[in-house]
């Protein structure tokens, strides 16, 4: 049995897309026939459920990390995509896990059958004694100079502490104004994983509670995150297995939600 491939999504500023690229990833990845599981550990501002629609878990991740509940008792499942979902819980004060707790979490997470884990994270850099070493990670940046210097610099982070890391570059406009794919490459010093669109589908499928990959899976955004799933699905060596659109369910879903109101 292989360890599950774990994806952390990162970046050194707010807002960049971290939650978006992991959910849609995510949902991407369980659709294509991969076992997937989707933490968020953003424990800061836990928004993976409003994305998803499974919001007001009383047991989550903090209940994991402080050993409260299992790892199976905490994972929601988002049946539009199949996916695992271990969410964050609401809670007054943030909880900064200990490395022992993120160490019991991991323990249970690589004695799992899941082939890949992504973990939704806070912006900013985490030392190896905070966040643990795991996986490798996706460095989110827009074309703009501040966010690619914030980038560049957790890159920097990553490398002291040998966690691998590849850049994504996310609300690409392709406009004059912003930084050139060149430019960027040559400042991150490495290659580019891949460029989303800046793409309305976005936030109308967060205020719908449904994924933009979900939503319409022809959108350009949605093509960029299914191109990337296939990447991950081929790096780690699993087979890609399409499985039917659940578009069709989405939509329905979305009509229910306008018509009688959201909970
Ligand atoms: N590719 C995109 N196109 C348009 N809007 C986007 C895109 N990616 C993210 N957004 C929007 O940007 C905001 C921040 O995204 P979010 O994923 O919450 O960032 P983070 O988790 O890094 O803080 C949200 O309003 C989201 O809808
Ligand atoms: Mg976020």
């Amino acid at each position: 049995m292989s360890k599950p491939y774990v994806i952390r999504v990162s970046s050194q500023k707010g807002g960049v897309g971290k939650t978006t690229v992991s959910v849609n990833l995510a949902i991407a990845l369980s659709l294509a026939g991969s076992k997937t599981l989707l933490i968020d550990a953003d424990f800061i501002n836990p928004s993976v459920g409003i994305h998803l629609g499974v919001e007001g878990a009383n047991v989550g991740v903090r209940a994991v990390l402080i050993g409260k509940s299992s790892l199976e008792g905490a994972v929601v499942r988002h049946n539009p995509s199949g996916l695992d979902v271990l969410p964050g819980e609401i809670v007054s004060r943030p909880h900064n896990p200990t490395a022992a707790q993120m160490q019991r979490l991991f323990r249970q997470i690589f004695k799992t059958t899941y082939n890949f884990v992504i973990v939704d994270t806070p912006p900013g850099f985490f030392p190896e004694e905070e966040f643990g070493n795991f996986g490798e990670a996706i460095i989110i940046t827009t074309p703009e100079m501040s966010s690619c210097v914030s980038a560049v610099r957790l890159a920097n982070d990553y490398d002291r502490t040998r966690l691998k890391h590849e850049l994504l570059i996310n609300k690409f406009r392709n406009k004059g104004y912003e930084l050139h794919v060149k430019e960027i490459e040559e400042m991150y010093d490495g290659t580019i994983l891949a460029i989303l669109p800046d793409s309305e589908i976005v936030p109308i499928g967060v205020s719908e509670r449904i994924p933009a990959y979900l939503m319409n899976r022809r959108a350009p955004f949605s093509s960029a995150i299914g191109e990337l799933a296939e990447k991950y699905i081929t790096k780690a060596g699993f087979e890609f297995q399409p499985k039917k659109s659940n578009s069709i369910f989405a939509r329905i879903a979305a009509a229910f939600r306008l018509l009688f109101g959201r909970n």
